[in-house]
């Protein structure tokens, strides 16, 4: 599977902005070779989703369109939510779920995070299932059981096939927004916890074909290198994919090095 550098713009750019950015990065991705090497994903706020397609539509190699929420009913009395199926009909390709940041200010809990992934899987869309420890669980040892017990919330019970596609992104609380990345090697305990959760729920071949598991929190263009290195499928990206540059250089770092 290809690798995957999703950019994550949050609540920080209007309908204008969002447009601005994205030819930006558009006109800068032409300059990258490689580039077939990975997906690369936008996920504007749902205001400026329509306006995002309509200047990727034609892009070569493909930029994939990301929302930042799912709701898991498609019609209904749900004021406020979003459907996957006018998600679809914009031309969403993948969906974040379980932002922490969202898991903190709108309790989504991890039952809420289960059926937003069945109902993207369903709609062929693919989950990027956010998961992650808090400073507090860390120093408290915790960081493994609380990985493990936030991945079988969100997956126990599925039968997967090979069609579905699911992205987990490792992204520790404290890394986020904060400057402070997680540790190569901290990652890479990480990344063998959540493999090893995988394979008990799914089996090696359905993992390998099924999953890509990246890293989000504080990754720039200074620190990717060293996560690269760890053998990471892809990159969430938040303060470091609002500045087109920075996130260029980011993308050219990663399809250098895989
Ligand atoms: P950050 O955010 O890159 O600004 O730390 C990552 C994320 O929240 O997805």
């Amino acid at each position: 599977m290809k690798k995957i550098v999703i950019a994550n713009w949050k609540m920080n750019l209007g309908i204008k902005e969002s447009q601005d950015l994205t030819k930006k990065i558009l006109s800068g991705l032409k300059k990258i070779e490689n580039l077939e090497n990975i997906e690369i994903v936008i996920s504007p706020s749902f205001v400026a989703l329509p306006f995002i397609k309509e200047i990727i539509k034609n892009f070569s190699p493909p930029v994939y369109l990301g929302a930042q929420n799912i709701f898991w009913e498609e019609k209904g009395s749900y004021t406020g939510e979003i459907s996957p199926l006018f998600l679809k009909e914009l031309g969403v390709n993948f969906a974040i779920i379980g932002h922490s940041e969202r898991r903190i200010n709108l309790k989504e809990d991890d039952e809420m995070v289960h059926k937003k992934v069945r109902i993207a899987l369903h709609h062929q869309i693919v989950p990027i299932i956010c998961i992650g420890e808090t400073f507090e669980e860390r120093e408290e040892n915790q960081t493994d059981l609380i990985l493990i017990k936030q991945i079988s919330f969100a997956l126990e019970g599925f039968r997967l096939t090979e069609e579905n596609k699911i992205v987990i992104a490792y992204e520790p609380v404290w890394a986020i927004g904060s400057g402070q990345a997680v540790e190569p090697q901290q990652l890479q305990h990480a990344k063998f916890i959540i493999k090893q959760r995988l394979v008990d729920l799914f089996g090696f071949d359905l993992v390998d074909k099924c999953f890509r598991i990246i890293y989000g929190g504080s990754v720039d263009s200074k620190n990717v290198k060293r996560f690269v290195e760890k053998k990471i499928d892809g990159f969430l990206i938040g303060g470091s994919s609002l500045n087109a540059e920075e996130f260029l250089k980011i993308i050219e770092i990663v399809s250098k090095n895989f």
